[in-house]
C-alpha cells in the first residue's frame, strides 16, 4: 500500500492546501493529511478545530485521512508505514526553506522521498497567515478558504 504523509501547521486550511491535497489524494492509496502538534508558532486554531475543519473539506475522499503528530516527521512517516512526504511549492521563496527541510530528511531517513507538488498559480499568494490578517480585518474569505469554513474563520478572529 502506497501512503503518503502531508504535514503542516494549517493553522486554518486554506484552499491552498485543499488543492495540493484533492491532487495528491488520488496518486496514493492512502493520505494522511497530519497537523503539526508542537509548533513554535503560537496557533489561532487548536489542534482539534484544525483536525475538524479539515475532515469536513475532505469528508468526500475516502482515502484521506486526518491525523495530528509531533516530533520527528520521519519517524511519524515510519510509525505510519509511509515512504513519501507530499509538500506544496508556492514560489521560489519556499524553495530554499523546503529543500533544507527535505535535505535533513533525507539525511535523517534515506527510505523516505519527498515530493514538491506545485501548487496552483491562483493560489500561489496565499497562506495561513494572510488568511488571519484578513479575517482579523473583516475582509472576505471569499475564494481564499473552503466555501464552507468562510463564517466560521472569520468569527474566531474577527472582534470588532
Ligand atoms: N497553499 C497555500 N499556502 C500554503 C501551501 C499551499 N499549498 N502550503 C503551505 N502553505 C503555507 C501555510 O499556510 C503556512 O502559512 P503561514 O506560515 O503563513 O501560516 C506556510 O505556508 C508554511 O506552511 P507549512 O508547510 O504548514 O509549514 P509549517 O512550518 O507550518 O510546517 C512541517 C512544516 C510540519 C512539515 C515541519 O515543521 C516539520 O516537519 N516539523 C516536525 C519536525 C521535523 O521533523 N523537522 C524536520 C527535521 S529537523
Amino acid at each position: 500500500m502506497r501512503i503518503a504523509v502531508y504535514p503542516g501547521s494549517f493553522d486554518p486550511v486554506t484552499n491552498g492546501h485543499l488543492d495540493i491535497i484533492i491532487r495528491a489524494a488520488d496518486k496514493f492509496d492512502k493520505l494522511v493529511v497530519a497537523v503539526l502538534r508542537n509548533s513554535a508558532k503560537q496557533p489561532t486554531f487548536t489542534v482539534e478545530e484544525r483536525m475538524d475543519m479539515l475532515r469536513r473539506v475532505t469528508a468526500a475522499y475516502p482515502q484521506v485521512e486526518i491525523d495530528t503528530f509531533d516530533g520527528l516527521l520521519v519517524d511519524y512517516l515510519h510509525h505510519k508505514q509511509a515512504g513519501i512526504i507530499v509538500k506544496g511549492l508556492r514560489a521560489m521563496s519556499d524553495f530554499e526553506y523546503e529543500f533544507q527541510m527535505a535535505l535533513m530528511n533525507k539525511k535523517l531517513a534515506p527510505d523516505i522521498e519527498t515530493l514538491f507538488m506545485v501548487t496552483s498559480d491562483k493560489y500561489s499568494f496565499l497562506s495561513s497567515s494572510i488568511v488571519r490578517e484578513l479575517a482579523s480585518y473583516n475582509g472576505s474569505l471569499e475564494g481564499l478558504v473552503p466555501e464552507l469554513l468562510e463564517d466560521e474563520i472569520r468569527r474566531k478572529i474577527y472582534h470588532p
